[in-house]
């Protein structure tokens, strides 16, 4: 079993140039689906995550090439529109294959993606929308039959939550669709308009992503598509976080600040000194972070659901106390347990979870049971006294690319060990 090894409590220091964004590459690696031709798409992080998109896409028929770190995906012929269920259990989120099958081929068949270390996932609104556009979708002892073909037509889609993949998903089936599809309460996540970006540079009448309104002009003749992916703003928070926990200064390349406005104002509350720029931020912490108030999880631009483990981690290391409240997902708070380990104080109680600083956590072996709470292990170890020994690393490496590497670099000691 592999795990990373920390010793806790070296300052970091540095710069990183951080990933391109997991929840933007992969709905865009599924829209290269939507035309035929080689699709090229840049400052694509290597992931486990997105080795099984491309895994998928081969195995509908693509030609997949990866050189450092641009892929090209060349779908001119799809030689199926079924997803088999080894495959889609690799990856939660391949359910956003759905919308682009059924816009390209007129058919998918996946099976269901089920439950996830969240707590339930459902996918209700992206069925409710996919049907609303024409499609006629079967449930079958956990499969999906989805028939679209001639049926398929834009109209309006109200989201009764505005749900990133459900958002995704009725943009990718909407291209196929003839006419105009509105959606009326879609997410407004960053990685929406990095969709949006790529849609339109296959000649798709896109627009409105980043406001809660979105408009696709569909059944048009597409063509190959380009872009960079954006840098991934929860990775930058990891980073971000990890020197808010251990002390230091780091500053962070190639993402937008804005993206981590929710993130920066807690870790300034918290004592840090910030700064930003076009493309980057810089965290420095020169005391224990203090208490801030309550952390309540929320759509974009509200404090994202993916950093809530991770700046608690932070946070259970520093002095005073801090509420947070988990309004997106029902089990976000697994990190806790571990966390407690390591010394912290947290009460959880449903959606609520209470940390009060400790001054300083120490070293434990825990595990991370999923992506973030993985991460926020991570972040606790860089900042605690003595060795942290981090298993479950699988999940980490869904989302981080050289995670250790770059912590590494910044002058954390930090190993994996096999
Ligand atoms: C995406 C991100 C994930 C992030 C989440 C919230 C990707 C690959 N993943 O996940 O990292 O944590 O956004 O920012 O981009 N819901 C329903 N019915 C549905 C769909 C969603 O009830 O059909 C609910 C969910 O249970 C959840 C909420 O809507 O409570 C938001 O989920 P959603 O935005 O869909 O998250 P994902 O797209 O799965």
């Amino acid at each position: 079993m592999s795990c990373y090894r920390i010793m806790g409590g070296r300052p970091l220091e540095g710069r990183l140039t951080v990933q391109g964004a997991k929840n933007s590459v992969l709905p865009i690696l599924s829209a290269s689906l939507l035309a035929p031709g080689r699709s090229v798409i840049e400052n694509c992080p290597d992931l486990s995550d997105v080795s099984a998109a491309l895994d998928i896409l081969s195995l509908l028929g693509c030609r997949v090439d990866r050189q450092e770190d641009t892929v090209t995906v060349d779908a001119s012929v799809l030689r199926r529109f079924d997803i088999p269920e080894r495959l889609m259990r690799e990856m939660r989120s391949s359910v956003i294959f759905l919308g682009a099958l059924l816009a390209r081929m007129g058919a998918a068949e996946l099976s269901y993606p089920g439950g996830c270390e969240l707590g339930p996932r459902p996918i209700d609104l992206h069925l409710a929308a996919l049907r609303a556009l024409g499609a006629e979708i079967r449930e079958e002892q956990g499969c999906l039959r989805c028939r679209g073909g001639s049926h398929l037509h834009g109209r309006e889609l109200c989201l009764s939550i505005p749900s990133v993949g459900a958002t995704e998903n009725a943009m990718l089936a909407a291209c196929g669709c003839p006419g105009l599809t509105t959606i009326v309460g879609a997410a407004r996540e960053p990685e929406i308009e990095d969709l949006q970006a790529f849609l339109r540079s296959m000649g798709a009448q896109v627009s409105g992503a980043g406001s809660s309104v979105v408009y696709i002009r569909g059944g048009l003749p597409l063509h190959p598509g380009h872009c960079r992916v954006m840098g991934d703003r929860i990775v930058a928070a990891t980073y971000l976080c990890a020197a808010g926990a251990a002390g230091g200064r780091v500053e962070v390349t190639g993402v937008n600040p804005e993206h981590l406005t929710a993130v920066l104002s807690c870790l300034q509350e918290a004592g840090c000194e910030i700064r930003t720029g076009p493309d980057w931020a810089v965290v420095e912490s020169t005391a224990p972070l203090r208490g801030i108030s309550p952390v309540r999880t929320a759509p974009y631009p509200g404090f994202p659901t993916d950093a809530q483990a991770i700046l608690m981690a932070a946070l259970a290391g520093g002095r005073g106390t801090t509420m947070f409240v988990e309004n997106i997902f029902d089990s976000r708070y697994r990190h806790v347990d571990e966390l407690r380990r390591m010394g912290a104080d947290i009460r959880a109680s449903g959606r609520v979870a209470v940390v009060t600083g400790v001054g300083r956590l120490h070293g434990a072996p825990v595990r991370g049971t999923d992506l973030r709470g993985g991460a926020a292990l991570v972040v606790a170890g860089l900042g605690a006294e003595g060795e942290t020994l981090v298993s479950g690393l699988g999940h980490i490496q869904r989302g981080y690319d050289g995670l250790e590497r770059a912590l590494a670099a910044l002058g954390a000691d930090i190993q994996r060990v096999d």
